[in-house]
């Protein structure tokens, strides 16, 4: 039996590539003091930000809101309801149960009403739903936090979560979206700042944060995500991380420290206000207004 190596009780923990054996109660002290720690050496924001957490209802997000209020951190939450079915309505109920429970201000918006729901908008698009979607969450996101005066946006992404992203990236060798990716997204250009607080810590540690802690969250994926890429790269990372503890941590963090900074000095985005509603977009009419066009033509014909 291991001992919790910071109180020799029984650890329910092991980190083999932190070299750590945990009990229950260090397990959590020292997930959110790895949070603190992450805020904090990236900057991500300070005292004077309005903070804004992005809760989908799952592990991840759910899991960084807890930590920062155990960390003392006024944060708030924005949930979107994307319309679909039974996993949206549970997502939402479960959200809204745990904003009561650590009794922090949850701002819920529907893309029904704003646009239209991820089933209809599905069909309207050769892409697959959960680009669509990702790109209507950013949107929301970003026009959300802005209108109701917050200026930094918090997202619940994890370390697996930012290695399958590389890990794309990579393979086809995008170089300019690999420039981009960072945990710290600077404002500016209409942009509110986003960061991500968990980038450093694997999806497991993750979900055994949320379960010690009692945290009732989604467990289901979304319907859609069946399929996409990220998870067979997920797979790919699991595999290679079992046999060689501490790989994922390196991919990220080494792709951060070395070879990011090569890339930022060459990228160039120009960015224009969208003629529409005013967000930020790399044309004349943003990707969110064109696609309410394109829903507008279709109900005219
Ligand atoms: P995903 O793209 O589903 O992996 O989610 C990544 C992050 O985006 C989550 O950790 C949340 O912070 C945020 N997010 C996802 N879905 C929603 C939603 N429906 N409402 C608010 N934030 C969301
Ligand atoms: Fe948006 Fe899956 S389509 S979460
Ligand atoms: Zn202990
Ligand atoms: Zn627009």
């Amino acid at each position: 039996m291991k001992k919790c190596v910071k109180c020799s009780q029984k650890a329910v923990v092991h980190l083999p590539h932190h070299r750590l054996a945990l009990c229950k109660e260090h397990y959590v002290e020292w997930f959110e003091n790895r949070v603190e720690k992450t805020i904090r050496s990236f900057r991500m924001f300070s005292e004077e930000d309005r903070v804004l957490v992005a809760v989908s209802g799952g592990k991840d997000s759910l899991g960084v809101w807890h930590a920062l209020w155990k960390l003392g951190y006024i944060a708030d939450g924005l949930h979107i309801n994307l319309g679909i079915g039974d996993y949206s309505e549970l997502s939402e109920r479960k959200t809204r149960a745990f904003a009561e429970r650590i009794g922090r201000e949850l701002h819920v918006i529907s893309l029904r009403e704003h646009i239209a729901d991820i089933p209809t908008l599905k069909d309207l698009q050769d892409r697959p739903a959960c680009s669509v979607c990702g790109t209507l969450k950013r949107y929301y996101m970003n026009h959300t936090a802005k209108k109701l005066g917050y200026s930094v946006v918090i997202t619940g992404h994890n370390l697996d979560d930012e290695c399958a992203v590389l890990m794309g990236n990579v393979l086809s060798w995008n170089l300019d979206y690999m420039a981009r990716q960072y945990p710290v997204l600077e404002e500016g250009k209409g942009f509110v700042r986003k960061v991500k607080p968990l980038c450093l810590i694997t999806e497991k540690e993750s979900a055994l944060y949320a379960f010690l802690s009692n945290i009732d969250f989604v467990e289901d994926e979304c319907p859609y995500a069946l399929g996409a890429s990220s998870i067979d790269y997920k797979l790919v990372m699991a595999s290679i991380e079992e046999k060689s503890p501490g790989t994922k941590l390196r991919f990220y963090s080494e792709f951060i420290r070395k070879v990011r900074p090569m890339l930022v000095a060459k990228q160039d985005v120009k960015l224009n206000a969208c003629r529409v509603c005013g967000e930020p977009t790399t044309g004349d009419v943003c990707s969110v207004c064109r696609l309410k066009m394109k829903l507008q033509a279709q109900k005219v014909s």
